[in-house]
């Protein structure tokens, strides 16, 4: 490429491409909104081939300039302001925007619209999802309900009636029910079966951005319980569902309990409405939407009960009762000023979730779950072409946004600095963060300039991390000198310089440390004079510089170094360990954290860098059983080796996925050799007893379907029979998949006879047979023509993403099958498919190919031709957008 060209220029041409179908937004473009609403009331009327939406905007002037009112795909029926009709030449109607140039400065608009819910296939907006009508409205869902200034910066007090035939019991809105009666016929109605018909009026007191409004228009039953605040105040919970999901509905009511109690407790935070409903829906794109007082769920991540959802889905379910709800605070109560900080609400929600989830079970395997996650998803993701700043400085379809990055990487930056402060100056600075911006929307300085006054220390240069994309390498080796008894780390960082992106500068990163001593494996006291100002205090050192000299005194014995501990930052570590050093860390290291991060290193050692294993194997053979005895849950995850996709990421050119898969292959059939006599052992140590739901017992399903799964793998006698009585016996759905997917994945001779057990079963539970489609599609030995057949099974349902993901994502779950020509047509062909009928999925599935560049030929090349073939047929902005990108990177 020709160098002489400016980085400006190529900003410029790429931008000119794009601009010809879909315009990029700039963060710094933002300006505030020239006039704010200051309430407005709807009245949405759903009939069975339209729905009516009836607005009155009472609106003030801010600036000087245009009024602008966002709408899509709405037909306008009506528009008057201050009591007089608007004719057309009195506005500029656009397919994204109604603008009026002169407009007055106080403003009472009314605006009827008709939309179609009912055939709403994206799932965004007010759409019609079986018996069930629901909005979701993040991030710009609103402007498809009605005219709006519908950014997060515009907030405002919603009063909402909704009217629908009675044979909708459920009216649900944000807010406290004021009124509800039956329509009566009035003179002029056009309807005369409108006594068929009935309505509620909701009233929101708090004032909040259209992205959090919600209305729910159904027939559903409800589970009902309450909550007293540390405050006094006593709160109605309601989570709404289909009858026969009803009883699936107490893990998540009693999550959402604990959750308010521990956000009184960590965070001083009470809620603050008179009633939290919850509704649960089978067709939703995300895990579920935090609108203010009504939450609405994908059903996945609210039912459960032993017999159908599995342990890791069921602790899925409470962390995201958990999220959603802490959401009140981080994004309802203070929200964002513009969707670039996106992560302002998202990230500090995850860290928040995850704190959270760290009290339902061992605090290490959360840390290692959130990590392993982080990893391959995030650290995946900066390693391609849509790769990010945490706070993007530019976008053309938001709906791409919602990613790792923002989420996981930005809890991760939120992290650090609680970290940093520790808990009681951490806590010092979200009061005042919360004091200081209650009913605002803000920015990501304003949160890091609160937790920097409220704690006394300055944070401000955390903010490099949220504009600079990439995956910082910390670097360093250590050298101890006995004379002196000084042990000195040597430390560098660098993040990788990403095209568009000025060069990389240096970060700061918390790194926990610990010492051990070599002979003994026991922990050394730490003394730190550091040779520059970040000592060492509580295991933790701040690295600030691209160069750092870390200096321990008074050290008695030769030590090993335990760095990064707890995974203190996103970054990889790259440190002059030998590998017995790490096989020391897997033995000695006293957090659970920090010994399965040790045998992680080791196996990306062996796997990417062509290691022995040997040392490996001895080591995880000593720890298994011993980790076993004492913490059967921590021992699963031990056992864990990295994923294909995350090792991956590692690799910058000619990635052969075959390669990849053989290695790791023949590296799980050694460690199931190694420990080939343990097995039978340990599985009958964990016999099938009652379902509790517990931390411990989760533990022990983990590891005995752990434990199978090697059992099978190293060909012990009878082990493929243990698989067929555990499915038989199974008390739980953890049992019974743990199982079937050893059966089926191994080609059993009951294979077929379990999946067939399995559909008569469940057949009527849509997220038991998500399951059932998921293992088959999840099959290593199938290839794609098993998951094409799966797209032709008479329960797939393209207007449900979960039944849509139970294929693509489960295929996915083996990148040697996706890596193939036509396993990248397959992902081709479900962009294009979902392109027109659900964009924001079929820009996922696009996503799934994001690494194709670095393939190894003649891969590299079919994968190209495939991207490019899709060129001009597909046409929605979130899945162009995410093809351009794609393209670009080749
Ligand atoms: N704010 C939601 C959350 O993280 C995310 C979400 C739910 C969402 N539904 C969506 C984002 C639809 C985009 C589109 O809790
Ligand atoms: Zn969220």
């Amino acid at each position: 490429m020709n160098t002489a060209v400016s980085p400006e220029s190529i900003e410029k041409n790429t931008l000119e491409s794009q601009e010809e179908t879909h315009q990029t937004i700039y963060l710094k473009d933002y300006t505030p909104p020239n006039f704010e609403v200051l309430s407005v009331d709807l009245n949405i009327q759903v009939f069975d081939e339209y729905t009516l939406v009836h607005s009155k905007l009472i609106m003030q002037r801010q600036h000087a300039g245009e009024l602008v009112l966002l709408g899509r795909d709405l037909e306008l029926l009506n528009i008057s302001l201050n009591g007089s009709v608007l004719t057309s030449d009195q506005y500029q109607l656009d397919a994204e925007q109604l603008v009026v140039s002169n407009a007055p400065d106080q403003c009472e608009f009314e605006i009827s619209v008709k939309i179609h819910p009912e055939t709403n296939t994206q799932l965004e907006g007010l759409y019609q999802a079986g018996n069930l009508f629901v909005t979701q409205n993040e991030p710009e869902g609103f402007r498809k309900i009605t005219f709006f200034p519908d950014r997060p910066d515009v907030l405002t007090v919603f009063t909402t009636r909704v009217e629908a035939d009675k044979k909708f019991p459920t009216l649900l809105a944000n807010g406290n029910l004021i009124e509800k009666g039956d329509v009566v016929a009035s003179a002029d109605s056009n309807t005369n079966d409108s006594n068929n018909r009935h309505y509620a009026i909701w009233h929101d007191p708090t004032k909040k951005p259209s992205y959090l409004f919600a209305a729910v228009i159904g027939d559903l039953e409800v589970l009902k319980d309450t909550y007293t605040t540390i405050e006094g105040r006593d709160v109605a919970l309601e989570i709404y569902a289909l009858p026969q999901d009803l009883p699936k509905c107490h893990v998540a009511m009693q999550a959402l309990k604990d959750s308010m109690r521990w956000d009184e407790q960590e965070y001083g935070r009470a809620y603050d409405l008179d009633n939290y409903m919850i509704v649960a829906v089978s067709q939703f794109n995300m895990g579920a939407m935090e609108n203010k007082g009504l939450n609405i769920f994908n059903t996945a991540c609210v039912l459960a009960d032993p017999e159908t959802t599995t342990d890791p889905a069921m602790f899925y379910v409470k962390s995201t009762i958990a999220h959603e709800y802490f959401h009140n605070w981080t994004g309802n109560r203070i929200t964002c000023r513009d969707w670039f900080q996106l992560c302002l609400k998202e990230g500090f929600t995850v860290y928040r979730d995850q704190s959270f989830s760290g009290t339902l079970q061992s605090p290490a395997v959360q840390r290692i779950d959130d990590v392993s996650s982080l990893k391959s998803s995030q650290f995946a993701e900066d390693a391609g072409p849509l790769s990010h700043p945490p706070r993007p400085d530019h976008f053309v379809e938001i709906n791409n946004f919602y990613t790792p990055t923002i989420y996981d990487k930005g809890a991760e930056l939120v992290r650090m600095m609680a970290t940093l402060l520790g808990k009681d100056k951490f806590r010092a600075g979200t009061d005042t963060y919360f004091e200081r911006h209650d009913g605002q929307a803000v920015t990501v300085e304003d949160l890091i300039n609160s937790l920097s006054d409220g704690s006394g220390v300055d944070l401000r240069h955390f903010l490099p991390w949220y504009s600079q994309p990439g995956t910082p390498c910390l670097k360093g080796s250590g050298q101890y000198d006995a004379l002196a008894k000084t042990y000195t780390l040597n430390l560098s960082q660098k993040t990788p310089k990403k095209p568009n992106y000025p060069e990389p500068q240096a970060l700061p990163i918390p790194v926990g440390v610990a010492l051990f001593d070599r002979s003994t494996g026991k922990q050394l006291t730490l003394n730190s004079t550091a040779l520059q100002e970040n000592k060492v205090q509580d295991g933790l050192f701040l690295m600030d510089q691209a160069q750092q000299v870390v200096v321990f005194e008074k050290v008695v014995a030769e030590p090993i170094v335990s760095l990064l501990r707890d995974f203190s930052a996103p970054v990889l570590l790259d440190f002059s360990y030998s590998d017995s050093d790490l096989a020391f860390l897997l033995a000695n290291e006293t957090n659970g954290f920090n010994q399965w991060q040790a045998a992680q290193t080791l196996l990306e050692r062996i796997l990417l860098q062509g290691h022995d294993a040997a040392i490996y194997l001895q080591a995880i053979a000593l720890a298994v059983p011993k980790v076993g005895q004492v913490d059967a849950l921590l021992a699963s995850r031990l056992l864990e080796v990295p994923t294909e996709g995350y090792l991956a990421s590692r690799i910058a050119h000619n990635f052969d996925p075959v390669k990849v898969h053989t290695q790791r292959d023949a590296l799980l059939n050694a460690i199931a050799e190694q420990l080939k006599d343990y097995w039978p052992q340990a599985y009958t140590a964990l016999p099938i007893v009652a379902f509790e739901d517990n931390s411990i017992e989760m533990g022990k399903r983990a590891y005995r379907n752990m434990v199978l799964s090697f059992a099978v793998r190293a060909n012990v006698d009878g082990a493929l029979g243990w698989a067929s009585a555990q499915y038989e016996n199974a008390v739980c759905m953890t049992e019974r998949m743990g199982a079937l997917r050893q059966l089926v994945w191994n080609k059993a001779p009951d294979a077929q006879d379990k999946l067939n057990d399995f559909y008569a079963r469940f057949k009527h539970e849509a997220l038991a047979l998500d399951q059932w489609f998921g293992v088959q599609a999840s099959n290593p030995n199938a290839d794609v023509q098993a998951a094409r057949q799966l797209l032709q099974h008479a329960d797939f349902d393209w207007g449900t993403p979960n039944r849509i993901r139970a294929v693509t994502g489960q295929f996915g779950a083996n990148p040697v099958n996706v890596w193939t020509a036509s396993g990248m047509q397959f992902y081709a062909d479900m962009a294009l498919a979902l392109d027109q009928k659900n964009s924001i999925l079929g820009s996922r599935m696009l996503q799934t190919l994001s690494r194709w560049y670095t393939l190894v030929e003649p891969l590299r090349s079919e994968a190209q031709g495939i991207l490019q073939s899709l060129k001009g047929q597909v046409k929605s902005s979130s899945v162009c957008e995410t093809l351009n990108s794609l393209l670009k990177a080749g």
